[in-house]
């Protein structure tokens, strides 16, 4: 269980936070939300009263994190789904096109298809420069693995994806992946499914997994369609102010 607030907090409130979710998590667990609950409302009093606004995000739910919630006050937000596959997958359709993202030459026309295909999605959406840089510099992040494609010399659609070398086993995730509405429903999304999945697979990979809204048909129905399948759920209860 983790607490989430999209103001700056004092580091110190983030450890406390920190470290009362995860006993708050073990009572949840342990069949007692009552005393979960206890224990989270006094940090996120904490966390609102220096302005920041709180979401709480639980792995596997239970029941009990359910009623921690309700009786904490706060709102059950979100679901979103893990899913999973084996690899290798099947491959992508014969000339099918991708190319790797070029550093210092793609940021424009990426950010313009991916702010579009993720209009009104919660957090992939409005993304800019510096938010688009911060996630390359991160240690994971390789441009072989950043594919694009593109139809009449213009960005179409891509599958940004990272591999988990340390999880066990190791995963390679579909981590952002999107088709430029004008293009939507032409076989674009599921054909860099599959194009990423097969360049994880070829690094070795044995386990294809991404993240999903529950809320998101499009992209459920196309990743049930290629054999993924719910590996398990993550959920986010909001604090006031924190409803997206
Ligand atoms: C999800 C997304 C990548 C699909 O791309 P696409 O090129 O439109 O999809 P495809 O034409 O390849 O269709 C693949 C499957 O997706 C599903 N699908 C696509 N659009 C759909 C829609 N509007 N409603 C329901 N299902 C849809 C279908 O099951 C389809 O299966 P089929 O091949 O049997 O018809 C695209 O809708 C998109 O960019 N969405 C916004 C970004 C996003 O949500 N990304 C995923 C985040 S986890």
């Amino acid at each position: 269980m983790r607490v989430e607030t999209r103001g700056q907090l004092p580091g110190e409130l983030t450890a406390e936070a920190a470290a009362v979710a995860a006993k708050a998590d073990d009572a949840a667990r342990n069949g007692d939300p009552a005393t979960a609950a206890g224990l989270l409302e006094g940090v996120l009093r904490k966390i609102k009263a220096a302005g920041g606004d709180v979401s709480v995000w639980v792995s596997r739910p239970a029941t009990e994190h359910d009623q921690m919630a309700a009786l904490a006050g706060l709102t059950p937000g979100r679901d979103i789904y893990q899913m999973r596959r084996p690899l290798p997958a099947d491959d992508p359709p014969a000339g099918f096109v991708t190319r790797p993202f070029r550093v210092d030459r793609d940021e424009e026309a990426w950010l313009r298809v991916n702010n579009r295909a993720f209009a009104g999605h919660h957090e992939q959406s409005r993304w800019d420069l510096e938010t688009l840089r911060r996630r390359m510099s991160e240690p994971w992040f390789d441009t072989n693995g950043f594919l694009l494609h593109e139809h009449d010399g213009h960005l179409a659609g891509f599958n940004w994806t990272k591999i988990h070398r340390d999880s066990d086993p190791p995963l390679g995730e579909i981590y952002v992946i999107g088709v430029d509405p004008e293009f939507s429903g032409l076989g674009l999304g599921r054909a860099l499914a599959l194009a990423g999945l097969q360049w994880l697979s070829r690094q070795g990979i044995g386990v294809g997994m991404l993240y999903v809204d529950a809320t998101n048909e499009p992209a459920l129905n196309m990743y049930r369609s290629l054999g993924f399948t719910i590996d398990h759920v993550d959920r986010g209860y909001y604090g006031e102010g924190a409803v997206p």
